[in-house]
């Protein structure tokens, strides 16, 4: 495509009403305008106007809330579970340790809420030691290694938006201690954005906008990396997916890997009890005997607050996007990775206009569409939920400190009493405003910190690491 005339690009985009994407093409240089037409060769446009004209794709929200029920799960106070916590971690133990288990961090976000300056992950999240998302999640994987005496594979998926930088990081700091045949790093896919006409906006005279195709990207981009077939070829059978900015997810959490092994499940999704209908979370409900996610605001109000006798919620699954995947599912939904619906999202995407000023708009302008990995859950077969305590499984660094939810000073304050918790329980006492934040080489789990040996009381703050 590089090198085509500027009459057969007007073609091509005429027939779709988006020739002014070259309304700067006199004054662009040789190598400008060849990367313009690879990106306009990139380019789905027939699949681009059925976006525009129709939301063909999307699910009637309201029917499937409509007839949703409950979705099958393990509880936590567990009466009512088909199988013990302890057959669970047994279970999980026995992957773990034959190294089934592989790693997914989706971390292409760009983090716009968040205003950090660089990918997610390299956001300092340590209460005390100031460690990075990445960091924290690297000495995680090391020590589960060490722990199961195998190493654990991390497939790392960023996005235009954060690849590079993440590169160089995990280069500068020595993969963070990762074996590099253990660290597989892959770039997921981009979509345009369209105006309210179904134009495209262009973000430069020489390129036109684009942003990460949602996580649910991730599937094709595992797959056209080799990540699936790397994968198959270590004997990896699960995949623990996690999100880049949940500093207190567990990778390998034996609770939910257990039980996804014994219900013979290939999607398994970690979820809190929601205590607010109208709570910010994806809904995660059965339907006809297949599970769906219903995003927050697709959720009507109606279904939203429907309540069991005893005036639970009924539709309480509260997904945290933490997922256990088969890996035979993966490479089976992999054949089928574009059919994953795309999602609508009105955005303020700044452009250059037609005078070729850069406009910076203040009300959402555009719509950006984004592929969501939940969107699999009604293929997968025997899918389950797992319920987590919240204080003990989710603190996303979403939003910028100041806000009310999901800040920075949340999910570290979230840390430290995490560790309180597991100290107390340990028989450690923690002085009163003393940070201390744990070690994943010296606990995995409260239960493995019972084994060490540790000072009877803290009272300055600290960095617990033990050896012993
Ligand atoms: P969010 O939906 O919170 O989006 O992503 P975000 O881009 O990180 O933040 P905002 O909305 O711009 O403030 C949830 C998770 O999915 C990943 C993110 O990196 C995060 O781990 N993600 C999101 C991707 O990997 N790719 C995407 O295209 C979108």
């Amino acid at each position: 495509m590089v090198g085509t005339s500027r009459e057969t690009l007007v073609e091509l985009l005429r027939k779709y009403g988006q020739e002014h994407v070259l309304q700067f093409w006199d004054e662009l240089s040789e190598s400008q305008r060849d990367a313009l037409t690879q990106q306009i060769a990139s380019l789905d446009f027939e699949q681009l106007d059925k976006l525009h004209r129709g939301p063909g794709s999307q699910e009637d929200w309201g029917a499937l809330a409509d007839s949703a029920t409950p979705p099958p799960a393990f509880r936590l106070d567990g009466s009512k579970n088909r199988f013990t916590a302890d057959a669970a971690h047994a279970a999980a133990d026995e992957a773990l340790k034959s190294g089934q288990v592989g790693a997914i961090l989706v971390a292409g976000g760009q983090g716009t809420r968040l205003g950090f300056p660089h990918p997610k992950g390299m956001f300092p999240v340590g209460p005390v030691t100031e460690r990075t998302l990445f960091q924290v999640f690297a000495d995680q994987l090391l020590a589960l290694g060490r722990r199961y005496g195998v190493r654990v594979p991390l497939f790392l998926m960023t996005s235009p938006a954060t690849h590079d930088e993440t590169v160089a990081y995990f280069q500068e700091h020595d993969n963070l201690g990762l074996a590099a045949e253990d660290l597989h790093i892959f770039c997921q896919g981009t979509m345009p954005a369209l105006d309210d006409q179904g134009r495209l906006l262009l973000a430069e005279r020489d390129r036109i906008f684009l942003s990460p195709d949602g996580h649910g990207g991730m599937l094709a981009a595992l797959a056209k990396s080799g990540g699936l077939a790397a994968a198959k070829g270590r004997g990896i059978s699960q995949f623990f997916y996690f999100q880049v900015d949940n500093p207190l997810v567990t990778i390998g959490d034996r609770t939910l890997l257990g039980y996804h092994l014994l219900a013979n499940s290939e999607m398994s999704t970690l979820v809190v009890a929601k205590t607010d209908p109208t709570e910010r979370v994806g809904n995660v409900v059965s339907v006809d005997g297949r599970l769906h996610v219903i995003e927050y605001s697709d959720l009507p109000l109606s279904s939203a607050e429907r309540r069991n006798a005893d005036g639970s919620l009924a539709l309480w699954a509260g997904s945290i996007a933490v997922h256990v995947l088969s890996a035979e599912f993966l490479q089976r939904a992999a054949g089928s990775a574009e059919s994953l619906p795309f999602h609508l999202a009105r955005k303020q995407v700044p452009y250059v206009d037609a005078s070729g000023n850069q406009v910076q708009p203040e009300q959402p302008n555009a719509t950006k569409f984004e592929r969501f990995i939940f969107d699999l859950m009604p293929e997968a077969r025997n899918a389950i939920v797992v319920e987590g305590d919240p204080t003990e499984v989710f603190a996303p660094v979403k939003n910028a400190s100041g806000a009310e939810k999901d800040t920075p000073e949340l999910a570290r304050q979230a840390i430290v009493d995490r560790a309180k918790r597991w100290l107390a329980a340990a028989g450690v006492g923690v002085a009163d405003g003393v940070r201390v934040e744990l070690s994943p080489f010296t606990a995995l789990d409260v239960q493995s910190l019972k084994s060490r040996s540790l000072p009877k009381q803290i009272v300055t703050d600290l960095y617990v690491e033990c050896e012993s």
